[in-house]
């Protein structure tokens, strides 16, 4: 058995896993199925055991994929899902949770998230939140894609259960650091890094690679440990070759040094202003 994985909490007190597993363009092609619930089946043997889905996903074709992977280990999984902000008024936020209940094989998520933001007013987002939740039908609630002052409106808007909000986070996005990371820690709120490796780009970018190689792994494995080395970011990558996701895992074991981090700033400086959240 590996080691746990380290985790991070939540502001509800529940502990969850820094390192996920993304499912972005899983579910769009059946060829690749068999391939894709076993890359979710052996992160969750690896001890990955937060899984990060969307009724978007594949038009729900992700969370079926997800359905497969966890069948008979639903206990031991952190089951994220989101649902899209046209889904986000009060009846429809309850008719796209039951929906992804279904599609997941599921009766509760660990954790349901506001896709992005849309033109449905947050407080009547947030009180369907809170109705699932007392209905046992999801057990957290957070966003995704907020900037600093939509989290300001979310907690003018009765928003103050939050518990994460899921945002772009990488070496060459970092535009969080100047002012949402530090609002979320200050409150206490881990954030959700999505797209941790560029979406493939930086496992072969030779700036990251030239550290890597000090090191003896792989580009990957410096991208999400940059990332991981903020206690309050949870990464989670999406990977379908197995050898990815074995790779991602030994993410956990590289301890940055601060030459090396003095590197990957140099090479990918850090934010000296406001900018605005991106979004992919
Ligand atoms: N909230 C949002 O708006 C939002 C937006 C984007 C993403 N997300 C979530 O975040 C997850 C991760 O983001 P992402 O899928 O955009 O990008 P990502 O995880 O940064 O990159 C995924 C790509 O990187 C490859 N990869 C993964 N590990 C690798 C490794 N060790 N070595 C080489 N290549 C590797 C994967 O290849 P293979 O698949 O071939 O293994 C895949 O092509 C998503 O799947 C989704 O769950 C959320």
């Amino acid at each position: 058995m590996p080691d746990p994985v380290r985790t991070t909490r939540l502001p509800s007190g529940i502990d969850v896993p820094v390192l996920g597993l993304g499912t972005w363009k899983m579910g769009e092609d059946r060829r690749r199925h068999a391939d894709e619930v076993a890359a979710l089946k052996l992160g969750l043997d690896l001890g990955m055991t937060l899984v990060d889905t969307a009724e978007m996903y594949a038009s729900g074709g992700s969370e079926e994929v997800v359905r497969e992977a966890i069948a008979g280990r639903r206990d031991a999984v952190f089951l994220v899902s989101k649902v899209l902000p046209s889904n986000s008024s009060r009846a429809s936020t309850m008719r796209a949770c039951e929906a992804s209940l279904k599609r997941l094989g599921t009766d509760r998520l660990d954790l349901y998230l506001l896709h992005w933001r849309g033109g449905v007013p947050l407080a009547e987002t947030v009180q369907a939140f809170e109705t699932l939740k007392a209905a046992g039908k999801i057990l957290n609630w957070g966003v995704s894609n907020f900037d600093t002052e939509d989290m300001e409106e979310l907690t003018d808007s009765d928003g103050s259960a939050v518990q994460t909000n899921q945002v772009l986070y990488n070496l060459s996005a970092r535009g969080i650091e100047y002012d949402l990371l530090p609002q979320a820690v200050a409150r206490g709120l881990p954030l959700m890094a999505y797209s941790p490796v560029g979406q493939g780009d930086l496992t072969t970018d030779g700036r990251i690679g030239k550290v890597a190689a000090r090191h003896g792994v792989s580009a990957a494995q410096v991208a999400l440990a940059w990332v991981m080395r903020h206690p309050h970011v949870i990464a989670i990558p999406k990977a379908t070759r197995p050898e990815h996701v074995r790779d991602n895992r030994a993410a956990l074991d590289l301890k940055l040094t601060p030459a090396d981090l003095a590197e990957l700033d140099a090479a990918f400086p850090p934010p000296r202003r406001k900018q605005r959240l991106e979004m992919i």
